[in-house]
């Protein structure tokens, strides 16, 4: 609550450069390491990965493309586990030769489908430092391949309606996968909950109507034509296997053998990731973002409390208590907010909001929607309670020494100036803002709050970009926020997927304190390689260590051309680093 201790630290690390190198950069004084890349054995026994022979059941066994967020949970002092997203694929990089599914060889359309979901691998200290690499021999009890066929359990209101029945599952309660799977978070009861975002790009053949267009259905073929594979990707056969994606996921690290968990009480839409904050009376609230230009963020409030060591009860929080969507008031005249970047004439970008509820576990507050459409389209039913159409959400993240909550607005190309608002103060918007949110009463369960933008991103010496009012002449420029992250002193760590093309620059990892007297003071911690996105970001708890994910390294190469050859020389990978001050100093101070 509020009069807690802040001290953010203010960072003195050397920034650094923006640069456009294919390799992953961190500060003097730091080092780095590759811990595990796309094709790595999981399993123990998964063969090594043959790049000109993939098959589907080796990739099932092997460490996953396109890593995005990673959790990490800590064994003992000197292991850990990490839980890695592995959000998409791109095949034109992982298969030479390929031009698009529908020509392709059926075997390859089977490896990306092993290559999405997430991994689970053992990790051990090295020496004592902030080094971390990947267990390679033994039992490896832990480790885990999670793929788009793997069974999920569909819990909370929704399991079960009619709408999540199909063919494969008349009760409605048992999906099969998760994909396209961003952020995330960990839980206080040691889980880790992982947003399927994109889902509508696996599917073909959707049926024209209001759902199916509001989340981007093609009612045609997509390119990746899984459908060749597995005829429940065709709508037109089976038309309600696509409303069993789009859901909040939860997975227990610390038990192999637990059937992961779709959450319907969480809301369906493009879900970037979730990330828990407990209220005042010890009940548990997720904050989430629907990454889609235009559209919302949420909030879901527990009407359980966590009970710290009673995990099969906490395994149930997730299930009932309320879905909130929020609106946001500006409080500077209208007039002023041009859609330039301009400051009104009260100095900041802020004003008040309130969550709007959508439905209980047991009630909806939507006229003509039960809970269970409420919670399966979500986006119709929050379109008709005036929620804020935001600059396309991504992640949304609870610091843990304020309380202040902090949501990444990543850009909105579509944003005419006159639609500019206080909220998202720039129409285009091509650079991004960070979002603060303060909880009236700094407790998580208020259904009203305060907030203000205190970065609006960019260069620095573009005057449509603020931050927080810090000096500009001594920040770094930063565009396309995206993953977001604290560290134990309250400092925001900020990682980008988009620089290249909005800046010029390769896209990167900063921190910027947000209390005190350098608030605003952003500084750039890595980059990373060509076409890649930063994604992680993860700092430990014990601050030693930061884990960051290079994502789609050389996206806009081919396999015959390829754009990077990160991290090994030969063809790109996406990979899982950490980086450590050599010294043994915390991360990012
Ligand atoms: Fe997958 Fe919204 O980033
Ligand atoms: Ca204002
Ligand atoms: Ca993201
Ligand atoms: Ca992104």
């Amino acid at each position: 609550g509020p009069g807690r201790p802040h001290p953010s630290p203010r960072p003195t690390f050397k920034n650094v450069l923006p640069n456009n190198r294919d390799e992953v950069s961190v500060p003097e004084g730091y080092d780095h390491h590759v811990i595990v890349r796309w094709g790595d054995p999981v399993l123990p026994d998964a063969p090594e990965f043959d790049f000109e022979n993939q098959t589907a059941e080796a990739q099932a066994k092997q460490f996953g493309y396109n890593c995005d967020y990673v959790g990490f949970f800590t064994l003992d002092d000197e292991r850990g586990l990490l839980w890695v997203n592995h959000e998409y694929t791109n095949e034109e990089l992982m298969f030479a030769g390929y031009s698009g599914g529908a020509e392709a060889d059926l075997e390859w359309i089977r490896v990306a489908m092993a290559a999405h979901g997430g991994s689970i691998v053992e990790l051990e200290r090295v020496d004592g430092t902030g080094q971390w690499r990947l267990v390679t021999e033994g039992e490896r009890p832990f480790n885990r391949r999670i793929t788009a066929d793997t069974p999920f359990r569909i819990a909370g209101p929704a399991a079960g309606h009619e709408l999540l029945r199909t063919e494969a599952d008349p009760e409605g309660v048992l999906a099969r996968g998760t994909i396209n799977n961003c952020a995330g978070g960990m839980t206080p009861w040691g889980t880790v909950l992982s947003g399927e975002e994109n889902f509508h790009q696996y599917f073909v053949g959707a049926p024209d109507n209001e759902a199916t267009s509001r989340y981007g259905l093609s009612t045609g073929y997509s390119g990746r034509r899984w459908d060749r594979v597995d005829e429940r990707f065709d709508l037109a056969r089976h038309p309600n296997e696509v409303n069993r994606f789009g859901y909040i996921v939860e997975i227990d690290p610390h038990d192999p053998d637990s059937t992961p968990v779709k959450r319907t009480m969480l809301g369906r839409f493009k879900h970037e990731g979730a990330n828990v904050n407990l209220t005042e009376d010890g009940r548990v609230a997720a904050y989430m973002g629907d990454d889609e230009r235009f559209d919302y963020i949420y909030k879901f409030v527990s009407d359980k409390k966590y009970v710290e060591g009673s995990h099969k009860h906490n395994m149930t929080l997730l299930d009932t208590g309320t879905l909130y969507v929020a609106r946001l008031e500006g409080n500077s005249p209208a007039e002023e907010i041009d859609g330039t970047g301009a400051l009104p004439s009260d100095g900041e970008f802020d004003g008040t909001g309130e969550w709007l509820p959508l439905c209980s576990d047991t009630e909806s507050f939507v006229e003509g929607f039960s809970v269970a459409e409420v919670l399966i389209h979500t986006r119709l039913a929050a379109d008709k309670v005036g929620a804020t159409k935001m600059d396309r959400p991504e992640d949304f993240e609870p610091s843990p020494v304020t309380g202040k909550v902090y949501c990444a607005l990543t850009n909105n190309s579509a944003r005419e100036p006159g639609q500019a608002d206080e909220p998202n103060p720039r129409g285009p918007n091509k650079y991004g803002h960070i979002l603060e949110i303060i909880e009236d009463g700094a407790d998580s369960a208020a259904t009203t709050f305060s907030w203000i933008v205190p970065i609006v991103c960019g260069d620095p010496e573009d005057d449509s970009t603020y931050y927080a009012g810090f000096d500009k002449s001594k920040v770094m420029p930063i565009s396309a926020p995206d993953n977001l992250t604290f560290d134990k002193h309250g400092n925001l760590w900020i990682s980008t997927d988009g620089q290249p093309g909005s800046l010029g620059m390769n896209d990167s990892l900063h921190v910027v304190p947000v209390e005190g007297r350098f608030r605003g003071e952003l500084r750039t911690f890595a980059t990373v390689p060509v076409e890649a996105e930063t994604c992680g970001p993860l700092v430990t708890k014990d601050q030693k260590t930061v884990f960051l994910a290079p994502q789609h390294p050389g996206e806009n190469g081919t396999a015959e051309e390829p754009t990077s050859l990160w991290p090994d020389g030969d063809f790109p990978r996406p990979s899982v680093v950490c980086a450590w001050h050599k010294g043994g100093r915390d991360v990012g101070t």
